[in-house]
């Protein structure tokens, strides 16, 4: 398939300190399209060398840009912004190539991945301190805000370009420099990046990319290092525990956006149509992988038979198919492991007395069909899993506190939805669930507006908002003393 790509927007080796860098070893990784499961490109393999350099570079790089006026760190990220949007098509094509995800998605993902480098080029204009009214008539008390220092970002494939933007803006604007680590399974999206912040003006050694298979490894790296003062990452809670634990020793900061496991629970009295297409959205986005995915599906038990009808319709208008067919809803599952996992799901929840409404099945390739499955109980290894892909499992509810003690019934925290006409059940249910994030009668939630992120074992910290920016400062109290009057 031609996709046209702007050949300069397409490299293979980390960059570090504002170049290409070439590793000691010649080794290489490639990097697979999941729709045909073709090696797009041979990418250098920076391991740990690429790593080391990349903190160095950030180390050295961190005083002048730490320095520099807010307003002129604004307007470099102003120029970034406008030069991810200026290349939206060629980003978006790299996307679908490495990560399989329809083009029209793809997309969308750069605009909103850019939303988050315009929004804290502003935000860091607002990053005041403050003065507190002394209790002593000799002394006077404020804080500042000060950048946290070198930052180490470790990024998952699903959102190739915005999760790396949703952290590195918001360090970048505070005055932190950052070495991104990103996932081997879609290096290509973070090195476009990496050359568009060069053509922006972001200096030399201030946004490090550095690439490699070995992500265990470059991860421990980063949070053994006394250099980096911060780890952001978005993936598993697995992941995220181990990398807590490397932090420990050096005290490091932590934001943590972790798994989900989301409920989507749709009331009596819930306009069903909007709760159809809320679900369809907030499940199949991404062919259902990403952690805000609707993972359980909680229908009341009076309306579970008219919704599960226009559910499966709605659902089996979607078209599976390569992401740079025009028509494509549902792209690839990123490996065939996930196709395997899909399928023991299944298995399971029918062998539990699921039973299958609509797909079900691994398609040509890593393409899986988008499933319903209903009778779907709390005995299915799914209920207590991050299923992150197509795959909506129906259960039912008789009372809202039956509804609220299944939403609540797992480990994970970071977002739900869910659907009803009444404000006041839409107000107190979202009081009572245990979550980051409530969707009420919505099922996309994510804007650079909001902050995003969960509780319980989904994580700590926000991304976006107003709040995104204090993640990568440090706040200081200053004591002046010998105040004569
Ligand atoms: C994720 O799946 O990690 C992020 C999803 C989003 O930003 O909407």
């Amino acid at each position: 398939m031609t996709i046209g790509f702007k050949p300069n927007l397409l490299f293979n080796s980390s960059y570090i300190n504002g170049d290409w860098f070439k590793a000691s070893s010649s080794k290489t990784f490639d990097v697979y399209n999941p729709s045909t499961q073709e090696v797009i490109i041979a990418v250098d393999d920076g391991g740990l060398d690429a790593v080391e350099a990349s903190i160095q570079a950030a180390h050295m790089a961190l005083p002048h840009w730490s320095s520099r006026l807010v307003k002129d760190r604004s307007l470099i990220l102003e120029n970034f912004y406008d030069l991810i949007l200026e290349n939206q098509k060629t980003l978006a094509e790299i996307m679908t190539l490495e990560s399989g995800k329809p083009l029209k998605e793809s997309k969308v993902e750069v605009v909103y991945a850019a939303s988050f480098i315009k929004w804290f080029a502003e935000e860091a204009k607002h990053s005041f301190g403050s003065v507190i009214p002394t209790p002593h008539k000799s002394k006077r008390i404020l804080t500042i805000k000060q950048p946290i220092g070198v930052v180490g970002a470790i990024t998952p494939w699903n959102f190739p370009l915005a999760m790396i933007t949703r952290k590195i803006a918001p360090a970048l604007a505070a005055g932190c420099t950052a070495v991104v680590r990103p996932s081997e399974a879609t290096p290509l999206s973070a090195l476009a990046l990496a050359e568009l912040s060069r053509q922006a003006g972001i200096p030399a050694g201030v946004l490090n990319v550095c690439v490699g298979s070995e992500a265990s490894a470059m991860g421990e790296a980063l949070c053994r290092s006394e250099i980096v003062r911060k780890i952001t990452f978005t993936g598993s809670t697995r992941v995220g525990a181990i990398l807590m634990k490397q932090c420990a020793p050096s005290i490091k900061k932590l934001s943590l956006e972790l798994g989900g496991n989301a409920p989507l629970i749709v009331f009596q009295d819930a306009n069903l149509e909007a709760a159809v297409q809320g679900a369809v959205a907030a499940k199949f986005r991404n062919a259902g992988q990403t952690c805000v995915a609707a993972n359980r599906i909680l229908v009341h038990e009076k309306i579970y038979d008219q919704f599960a009808e226009m559910f499966v319709k709605a659902v089996a208008a979607l078209k599976c198919g390569d992401g740079f067919q025009a028509d494509s809803d549902i792209g690839p599952l990123i490996n065939e492991k996930a196709c395997i996992r899909m399928q023991e799901y299944i298995k399971d929840a029918v062998n539990k007395g699921g039973k299958i409404l609509l797909g079900g099945k691994q398609l040509e390739g890593q393409f899986f069909q988008p499933t319903v499955l209903s009778n779907a109980n709390s005995k299915m290894t799914f209920y207590q899993e991050e299923i992150f892909g197509p795959i909506a499992p129906l259960y039912k509810f008789a009372n809202d506190q039956e509804a609220l003690l299944m939403a609540n019934d797992t480990i994970y925290g970071l977002a739900a939805y869910i659907y009803s006409e009444s404000i006041s059940k839409c107000w107190q249910i979202s009081e009572a669930l245990e979550y980051g994030m409530i969707g009420v009668n919505e099922g996309l939630i994510s804007t650079e507006v909001a902050p995003f992120g969960g509780i319980k074992s989904s994580g700590m910290g926000r991304e976006g908002s107003d709040v995104g920016l204090d993640e990568y400062l440090e706040l200081k109290y200053l004591c002046f003393g010998n105040i004569n009057s």
